[in-house]
């Protein structure tokens, strides 16, 4: 297994998305992340549907979207549509959970789902076999810019546990405060793909910092 980078264009030069975007494929990102927040859910507003449309012009790189709002089934379709590779929901923004992973199937898309920081691992639980991907939050969702919440390990290695016990492929995936000091012990919890923000488009070479988030895991990639 090897580390899996996704920026999230929440912390890029928006004015210059296709450079940055070109540069985090220079790096070796594997996905794009895209923080979908609708002042709501969390205490923040960014983008939808347009930067996504946009992404799709910009990169072949699949599009990681991380829906933080509420009533995240209403972008199921419209996402689907613009080429999202996975969509990744918050369980307690929706109420018929495994109704929306299924919807989120067949619709042709991954289906994720993440926890924040307070949330218990038990509400993803019951459905849990069906999802393709489990995202544990670092930070509480809203900002980039945060720092990493160490209890966040232990969590990743008891969501590791859970799906080797359940024998489930799903990717496990980091959100929140994921830099070259954090990024090992999450990657050693049993993390394999990590978003980072302010990690590679806060640096004055997001190439560099991609490789250099890789490299700090201690694998050869
Ligand atoms: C936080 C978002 C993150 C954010 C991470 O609410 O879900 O994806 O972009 O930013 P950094 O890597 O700066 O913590
Ligand atoms: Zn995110």
């Amino acid at each position: 297994m090897r580390p899996r980078i996704a920026p999230s264009i929440l912390a890029a030069d928006l004015g210059r998305l296709a450079e940055q975007v070109a540069l985090a494929e220079q790096g070796g990102a594997e996905w794009i992340h895209v923080d979908v927040m609708d002042g709501h859910f969390v205490p923040n507003l960014t983008f939808g549907a347009p930067i996504i449309r946009a992404l799709g012009q910009l990169t072949r790189l699949p599009i990681d979207v991380h829906l933080m709002v509420t009533e995240p089934e209403k972008y199921i379709e419209e996402y689907a549509d613009l080429g999202a590779a996975n969509f990744t929901f918050h369980p307690e923004a929706t109420i018929h959970l495994e109704r929306q992973v299924a919807r989120v199937h067949e619709q042709g898309m991954k289906a994720g789902l993440a926890l924040n920081p307070g949330s218990p691992i038990g509400l993803i639980e019951e459905v849990l076999d069906e999802l393709d991907l489990v995202l544990i939050m670092t930070v509480n969702p809203g900002f980039g810019g945060q720092n990493y919440i160490e209890a966040g390990t232990g969590k990743i290695r008891r969501v590791r546990q859970l799906l080797t016990a359940r024998g489930s492929a799903a990717t496990l995936e980091v959100d929140g405060g994921i830099t070259t000091q954090t990024i090992r012990r999450a990657w050693e919890a049993g993390a394999d793909t990590f978003v980072a923000g302010t990690a590679v488009f806060g640096t004055p070479d997001p190439a560099e910092a991609i490789e250099g988030l890789k490299a700090a895991c201690g694998v050869a990639v």
